[in-house]
């Protein structure tokens, strides 16, 4: 069984098995990427009228491109955009496989930020395309993830048909600034790569004045993706969108949704419509919650030199600290889940050094879950 799971079109999404593995079970959640989730009475407490067209919904299919009143919602979010720049979708990962499945084919060139979202590399290379990992590189001085714009020509050779980013990132935090931004969308205007940029971290910018424009705003060949789990903690919807001034890319999605979910869950359309018209008071409640755990988390790691290295993201709610002295951060994770009920997911996840590790800080109880780590490290290693 196993061999046959392993020898599909995909490789295993390693990530997801391992929270497969904790996901449910582990007391304390110290890895989660999205923010602290939202129960319905709280959304339908924000559209007096959300009762009564919840309950009258007809539960039959809804458009393939998303209920028109969600569409233009989400349409608002946007400069410059119209209702048919959107592309509703059952989350993100069901975008980002209609867009690879619509725009890919064997042998084009895709370059993709390393490490990633395995999505992001794992579709184009098992759709055969010659994939080229574009690496984050830390600053010398470790106070900053970054991508270097300049190693972009010699990754595509100026034919990559794709370009991925996903700003800010996961799992780093790392956020570009806008001229490094800039110089993506100028190589990628010179070579008419696409651009698709992963923005489902946008919004959670640790300076707001640090926010990148859209890249469906700032590139006429550019695709944005957005969701509701992360940001706005409504992963149980699984609504999230594509957005492009490109026409004949969402026309070609359309092709590929055609075989795959067919349309959007509507009662979650209608959830989502209301999420996203109160984007900024969600939005707003999360942002208080990371700001807040952003600041105890960078007296944790003041104060735990010995444990691992901190490089303050900038955006998001996840980070990547390295474990100070290089071990392998599965050991250390699977202990710390069996002695104190602790999650943290160890780096090899992303194909990348094990001595990472990823912590999340959306979540409302992420105190706690700190002070318990905290206490597990001071009882492993008492102070001599
Ligand atoms: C960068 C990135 N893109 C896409 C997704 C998929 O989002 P969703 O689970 O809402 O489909 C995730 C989820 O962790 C993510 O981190």
């Amino acid at each position: 069984m196993l061999k046959d799971m392993t020898m599909g079109f995909f490789r295993p999404f390693e990530l997801e098995r391992f929270f497969a593995r904790h996901e449910f079970s582990a007391r304390y959640l110290l890895c989660s990427s999205d923010c602290e989730s939202f129960p319905i009475r709280e959304l339908l407490a924000m559209d007096p009228d959300a009762i009564d067209r919840l309950l009258d919904l007809r539960l039959g299919y809804t458009e393939t491109r998303g209920a028109p009143s969600l569409r233009m919602a989400i349409a608002d979010l946007y400069a410059g955009l119209g209702v048919n720049g959107v592309f509703v979708h059952s989350g993100a990962e069901e975008a980002i496989l209609n867009l690879c499945m619509a725009m890919l084919a064997a042998g084009d060139r895709v370059v993709v930020n390393a490490p990633c979202y395995q999505s992001l590399s794992e579709i184009p290379r098992a759709l055969g395309c010659d994939v080229q990992p574009w690496p984050l590189r830390q600053l010398s001085d470790g106070t900053r993830w970054f991508l270097d714009p300049a190693e972009l020509p010699a990754l595509s050779k100026g034919k990559a048909k794709l370009i991925v980013l996903n700003m800010p990132h996961n799992p780093t935090g790392a956020l570009m600034l806008r001229d490094e931004f800039e110089a993506v969308v100028d190589y990628a205007r010179r070579t008419g790569a696409l651009l698709l940029v992963d923005e489902v971290y946008r919004r959670l910018e640790r300076d707001p004045a640090r926010r990148l424009p859209s890249v469906c705003e700032a590139y006429e060949n550019g695709v944005a993706l957005d969701v509701l789990s992360k940001h706005s903690g409504m992963a149980g919807l699984r609504i999230g969108w594509l957005v492009s001034q490109r026409q004949d890319v969402l026309d070609q999605v359309a092709v590929v949704k055609d075989y795959n979910s067919i349309c959007a869950s509507g009662p979650s359309e209608v959830l989502a419509e209301i999420a996203v018209r109160n984007l900024d008071r969600i939005v707003g409640r999360n942002r208080s919650i990371v700001t807040r755990n952003l600041t105890l988390l960078d007296r944790f790691f003041l104060s735990q030199p010995d444990f691992a290295t901190w490089t303050p993201p900038e955006g998001g709610s996840i980070a990547f600290p390295r474990l100070t002295d290089g071990s392998d951060a599965e050991r250390l994770a699977e202990r710390l889940v069996a002695e104190s009920g602790v999650l943290l997911l160890p780096g090899k996840y992303y194909g990348y050094d094990p001595a990472h590790f990823r912590i999340g800080f959306g979540r409302a109880n992420m105190p706690e879950a700190l002070e318990q780590l905290d206490e597990w490290l001071r009882l492993r290693k008492p102070r001599q």
